[in-house]
This record gives C-alpha cells, sequence and structure tokens, in this order.
C-alpha cells in the first residue's frame, strides 16, 4: 500500500477580482485515478484546481486556484508520499500583473503581458529522490517523441500520452511511456476503465511491496 499524491484539474490565473485564464479540464481523469488507486488500497491526497466533479470521500483533497498555489500545496503533501500521479492542467501562462480593481473598458484593444507559470511535475520530479512521478502529456503532433522529450526533462518514470479528445470528455485513448522509449501499454476505453488500468501498470512498475 502505498501514499499516492495526485495533481488534477485546470488552474485560474486572475486577471482582475473577477476575470481569470483556464483551460477545458474537467478533473474527471484524476477522480478515475483516485478511485482507482483507492480500490487497490492506497492512500489517495489530491491537490486540485477548481472543479465540479465530486472526488471520493476517501481521499484528502487540498484545493487550490492558482498554479504557484498548486506547486506549493503539491510540494507540501510530496513530502508525505511514495509518489506523485500528475494528471492536472495547470495553466502555463499568468498575467504579470493581477489588477486589483476590475478593469473598466475603454474603447481601446487591452494588452495583457503573460509570464510563465511553474512547472509542477518537472519540480516535484527534480525533487524526488527516491519517489517516483507519473507524467501526462496532451499532445496533437509528433506525440510519441514530444512525451517522451517531456518524460525526460520532467524526471518522470512513466508517460501517460493522449490527444485533444482527454479534455473533457468521458472516454480516453492513451499509450503509457517508459524511460527507455519503449510503449508499455495502449489503453483504450471510458476513463475509469483506463484508470484501473493505468494503476495496475504504476503498482506492477513502480509500488514497493
Ligand atoms: O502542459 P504539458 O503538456 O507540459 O504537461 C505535461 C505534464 O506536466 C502533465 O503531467 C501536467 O500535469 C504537468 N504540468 C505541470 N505544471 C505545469 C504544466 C504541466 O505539472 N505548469
Amino acid at each position: 500500500m502505498a501514499r499516492i499524491l495526485l495533481t488534477s484539474g485546470p488552474t485560474r490565473q486572475y486577471i482582475d477580482p473577477v476575470r481569470y485564464l483556464t483551460n477545458a479540464s474537467s478533473g474527471r481523469m484524476g477522480c478515475s485515478l483516485a478511485e482507482a488507486a483507492l480500490a487497490a488500497g492506497h492512500e489517495v491526497v489530491i491537490v486540485s484546481g477548481p472543479v465540479s466533479i465530486t472526488y471520493p470521500s476517501q481521499a484528502t483533497v487540498h484545493w487550490v486556484d492558482t498554479t504557484d498555489e498548486m506547486l506549493a500545496a503539491a510540494r507540501e503533501q510530496f513530502e508525505h508520499c511514495e509518489g506523485l500521479i500528475g494528471v492536472a492542467a495547470p495553466c502555463d501562462y499568468r498575467p504579470e500583473f493581477v489588477l486589483g480593481q476590475k478593469i473598466a473598458k475603454t474603447g481601446q484593444p487591452l494588452v495583457l503581458q503573460l509570464i510563465e507559470t511553474p512547472d509542477v511535475v518537472a519540480t516535484l520530479g527534480a525533487e524526488k529522490k527516491d519517489r517516483w512521478v507519473v507524467g501526462f502529456a496532451l499532445e496533437t503532433e509528433d506525440r510519441r517523441f514530444r512525451a517522451l522529450t517531456k518524460l525526460e526533462k520532467k524526471s518522470c518514470d512513466l508517460m501517460i500520452l493522449n490527444g485533444p479528445e482527454a479534455m473533457n470528455s468521458e472516454g480516453n485513448h492513451v499509450e503509457v511511456l517508459a524511460k527507455d522509449g519503449s510503449v508499455v501499454a495502449t489503453l483504450k476505453g471510458s476513463k475509469p476503465e483506463v484508470a484501473v488500468q493505468i494503476m495496475q501498470i504504476v503498482g506492477q512498475r513502480l509500488i514497493q511491496t
């Protein structure tokens, strides 16, 4: 039995007190992985951005808004976990300045200067020591090459490659890639079905018994 950390859902980057940038991640894959991990007898800690789905009640959930908050919470929780599954879709950019008051229309174009946010999986991957890290990559071209490049860059032990159809949908079709570049498995089905199979592979290859 392991204690597993999951990052899940999107993040929000505020522009002013009422407007933000985000993406279409639903948190459904994270929820399915949490259910599969619990069913396999593991303890589950989730750091999640805002989602409307309900995570299993046996999981401990830490709610965050921004990518920086997700990194801070995940870093703290990772200390007490054996591995991380990074299924969240954190915003890669944030406005350089968050305005204190609601932006009023001026009749002129509004230019937003965006700067990069930290990468949660890459940061925890670099700090993982004897823990394991599973990343997700959503790619539209040169899929396998790009996913394997991310696997290496983010110090992952496995990378789950999926396509844009995974966003906000019921089903998923993924390839599980290993550090040596091999395709460990090709999985297709509903998100709960794919999650169970991913957890079986994680259990066999990464979790120490
Ligand atoms: O966005 P990208 O395709 O690089 O995401 C690949 C992996 O990196 C995913 O596991 C995702 O959760 C993670 N990621 C992250 N922090 C970011 C961007 C991505 O943890 N700011």
